[in-house]
């Protein structure tokens, strides 16, 4: 008789986003007058950039000729992406990562969730709260979180780094030791980021303690001030503790086309094991490559016109950011984010829980975010919104929200 893997069985109720999207369902069902905004889910809506389709188009002519169709594309990737990538990255930031350091994968999900593999299932795991969901749900699934408390709504073996507005949503030193260490900057859900030197502490003290960090930069290109590091590897001593996550998905609008990489270091070793041949092995065992198509679009990315179309695309999303975020201060909430990230936190007013300013909101403004708590108990009482929308629906979401009684 088979059996299923019972670490499943422990994941605590259904995915956030399926509940949001289902609370909007049941309003809309009942409401069928009503149009709803949604500012919850960081799905982007803009289309992707010309440079990129132009790449597309061509690669996927190639593919239509003897001569210049490709099959499986090579393990860590096509190099000319990887070039492209550790050039542009990297080397343009005086970061010595080098192309072959570099695994290209279909989006950062996927590799955060999988990274955890090549690790021992004794590792201890501390991740920021609130967190992107899916590094403590990859470590239930593996077997690594202990035991769930309903109550507190945490794993007995997961050490949790609170982020608050007294800390300024980043993470201090744990008190417990743990041996990896999930990282977000900017960070989803609080918008938050790290200045390059709290960031030289965290890598100090990896290498001081024998952990490693999983850097997730997911939204790297939506920096713009200048003491926030783009990559951890502006850290010293970064390349003997560090494994950096990056995606194309919110630089570029990828999140349907799918392309996101991987860099492990050569130095990156436990004893006299190297993490870059454990991952290589297993990428090359389960992991087929991202299409040719695809690494393509990627590669024009890193073009000039590239370049240029895209910046104009992620200032269009923080004028959206800046717009909520201003327009909310004003109105008397408390507000943050939204500066070096396509996020906004905003803490829900009169003491209201995270899923009762969510069904305020809703009701009475007919917009829909996501509530704070979903994330973890440090997100109880906020609420995000997203500057992913269009600039039209994103003020008419704003000024419903500005005009509700509160
Ligand atoms: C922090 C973070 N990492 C990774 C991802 C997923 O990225 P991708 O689309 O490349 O899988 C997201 C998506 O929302 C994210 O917020």
């Amino acid at each position: 008789m088979f059996k299923v893997n019972d670490n499943y069985l422990k994941l605590p109720g259904s995915y956030l986003f399926s509940t949001v999207a289902r609370k909007q369902r049941e309003y809309q069902a009942a409401h069928p007058d009503k149009k709803v905004i949604r500012l919850s889910i960081g799905d982007v809506t803009q289309p992707l950039a010309p440079a990129i389709l132009d790449a597309m188009h061509a690669a996927v002519d190639e593919m239509g000729h003897a001569e210049t169709f490709r099959g499986y594309a090579p393990d860590l990737g096509y190099e000319f992406l990887r070039n492209a990538i550790a050039e542009n990255d990297y080397k343009a930031r005086g970061c010595d990562i080098s192309a072959d350091e570099i695994f290209v994968s279909d989006g950062a999900k996927c590799d955060s969730s999988n990274i955890q593999e090549i690790f021992s299932l004794d590792n201890k795991i501390a991740v920021c709260d609130p967190v992107y969901p899916v590094y403590v749900d990859s470590n239930v699934m593996a077997g690594r979180t202990g035991v769930y408390d309903s109550t507190t709504e945490t794993w007995s073996d997961v050490i949790y780094m609170p982020c608050t507005a007294e800390n300024g949503f980043a993470p201090e030193l744990p008190k417990q030791t743990p041996d990896i260490i999930y990282l977000c900057f900017p960070n989803n859900p609080t918008g938050a980021t790290i200045t390059k030197s709290r960031l030289q502490e965290w890598v100090d003290y990896a290498n001081k303690v024998g952990a490693v960090i999983i850097y997730d930069a997911a939204y790297e290109a939506y920096i713009s001030e200048p003491d926030v590091p783009h990559t951890i590897y502006e850290c010293e001593g970064a390349r003997t503790c560090a494994i950096e996550l990056r995606s194309f998905s919110k630089n570029a609008g990828f999140t349907g086309v799918r392309l996101g990489f991987t860099v492990i270091p050569k130095e990156l070793k436990s004893g006299d094991v190297s993490l870059h041949a454990l991952w290589a092995r297993r990428h090359g065992t389960k992991y087929n490559g991202a299409p040719y198509i695809i690494q393509r679009a990627g590669e024009a990315v890193y073009s000039e016109a590239g370049k240029e179309q895209l910046k104009k695309q992620v200032a269009y999303y923080m004028n959206n950011a800046h717009y909520i975020s201003a327009e909310l201060k004003k109105a008397g909430y408390s507000v943050s984010g939204g500066v070096n990230a396509p996020y906004i936190w905003l803490k829900a007013p009169n003491g209201m829980t995270s899923w009762e300013f969510f069904d305020y909101v809703l009701a009475n403004a007919n917009v829909v975010g996501t509530p704070g708590s979903g994330f973890g108990p440090s997100g109880e009482t906020y609420f995000r919104l997203t500057a992913f929308g269009s600039y039209e629906s994103t003020v008419e979401a704003v000024d419903r929200i500005k005009n509700m009684k509160i």
